[in-house]
């Protein structure tokens, strides 16, 4: 891959090699179980290869935000059983990521064996990319591999310090992630189309000005629709609705129109006078029909059926955030509609499909189609950041590397 160094660029001869490789174990759980471990298996590429090499495959990653402190709740140990379920091999935990005692039980491990290293940021020099910390972990290892996309925008001594410390390298999933990316934005087939949703159009910001520079039809939903439309002169009622982000707003629409790019707002929508599954007063209306008392919470199926058109015409699609209020039912019908619309283009071979972020993935299972878009990332921040056209320290320093 340009500009990276990835898995097949380490010899081919690894037994006994030590392999820092960062991932990200951080992962929902509920007590010891793991409720998404969709992480975990996008790891298991990189992780198999190394160990199926000979490698010593020794696993650094944070876990919560435990801000320097050492807390149980968040030690990295939990995830030794459910990492050596779903990889099949021997697994131990290491407690600390680096110094003298970790490099004991490193030095005791034996080739193809997979170590969990405890949370980097029990250290308060992890979220500092402090360079001791930094030097500490590159002395467990020989070579250093990121498979964190994930964690990527953070520049971290286990994401950023420790790739210029060792000789580094993309792991496989990171290098799915920046081969998507780059087909979805950085150099995608035209048109291109977003869809950016979400409930407020401050966290978006950044993206949206980003975007309207890059893509042909930006499609904009959920609460921060209602920002847009209300620049536009429509009544929202009480919908969320962010009035002192009127100007951004008009200063978006007026980006777009210089750069040509077609802003897409919903022109019916559905309504109701109380935030609640299937409320009484549920109705779909024109979007210059809201009543005072009443709120917008999914885009109409009019304004579905428009989107879908706008679609057949593109060839590329990045998607990040629900159109409506997703995780409440009936108001999850647009984001499904349109995904799965989505989803059939991308099987019939003429669309590029690219997710992620937060709630996307969430709405995407719930529309049953993850498996269907071309690529899905498993990042939240590092994915919005992206979007955002913002440089990734942990990629920046692979390709340094
Ligand atoms: C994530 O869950 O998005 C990554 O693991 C990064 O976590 P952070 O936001 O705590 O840095």
């Amino acid at each position: 891959m340009p500009g990276f160094k990835t898995l097949d660029d380490l010899p081919e001869e690894l037994t006994g090699k030590k392999v820092l490789v960062r991932v990200d174990l951080n992962v929902p759980m509920d007590g010891a179980k793991v409720t998404d471990d969709t992480r975990l298996r996008a790891m298991l590429p990189t992780v198999l290869e190394l160990s199926d090499h000979g490698a010593i495959v020794l696993l650094l990653s944070h876990f919560g935000r435990p801000k320097g402190e050492t807390r149980p709740d968040m030690s990295t140990a939990q995830l030794v059983l459910p990492i050596h379920r779903l990889s099949g091999r021997s697994v131990r935990f290491i407690e600390d990521c680096q110094g003298p005692e970790a490099a004991r039980a490193v030095t005791v491990m034996l080739p193809s064996n997979i170590g969990v290293l405890e949370n980097t940021r029990f250290h308060a020099g992890e979220e500092k990319n402090d360079p001791e910390l930094a030097k500490g972990m590159a002395a467990l290892g020989d070579y250093y591999v990121n498979d964190a996309f994930s964690a990527a925008h953070r520049a971290h001594a286990s994401t950023e310090g420790v790739a210029h410390l060792l000789p580094a390298f993309a792991g496989r999933a990171m290098e799915a992630e920046l081969q998507a990316l780059e087909r979805a934005l950085g150099n995608p087939e035209r048109p291109v189309a977003a869809v950016v949703g979400g409930a407020k159009v401050s966290t978006k910001l950044a993206v949206l000005g980003h975007l309207v520079g890059k893509v042909d039809h930006l499609i904009i939903g959920g609460g921060m629709a209602n920002t847009f439309l209300a620049a536009r002169g429509v009544n929202v009622g009480k919908s969320l609705c962010e009035k002192d982000l009127l100007g951004e707003a008009e200063s978006i629409f007026e980006r777009a129109d210089a750069a040509g790019c077609t802003i897409h707002l919903p022109y019916d929508v559905v309504v109701a006078k109380e935030f609640a599954a299937n409320p009484p007063s549920l109705r779909t209306c024109n979007v210059h029909e809201v009543a005072a008392d009443e709120m917008i919470l999914d885009i109409g199926p009019a304004a579905v059926e428009a989107l879908a058109d706008a679609l057949k015409t593109c060839r590329t699609l990045v998607w990040n955030g629900p159109l409506g209020a997703f995780e409440t039912p009936p108001f999850d019908a647009a984001t499904v509609a349109l995904a799965k619309t989505a989803a059939a283009l991308t099987q019939d071979g003429s669309l590029v499909s690219v997710a992620g972020g937060g709630d996307t993935v969430a709405a995407l299972n719930q529309a049953g189609v993850t498996d269907d878009f071309t690529f899905v990332s498993t990042a939240g921040g590092a994915f919005l950041e992206w979007m955002e056209g913002r440089t990734l320290p942990g990629v920046a320093a692979l390709e340094q590397a």
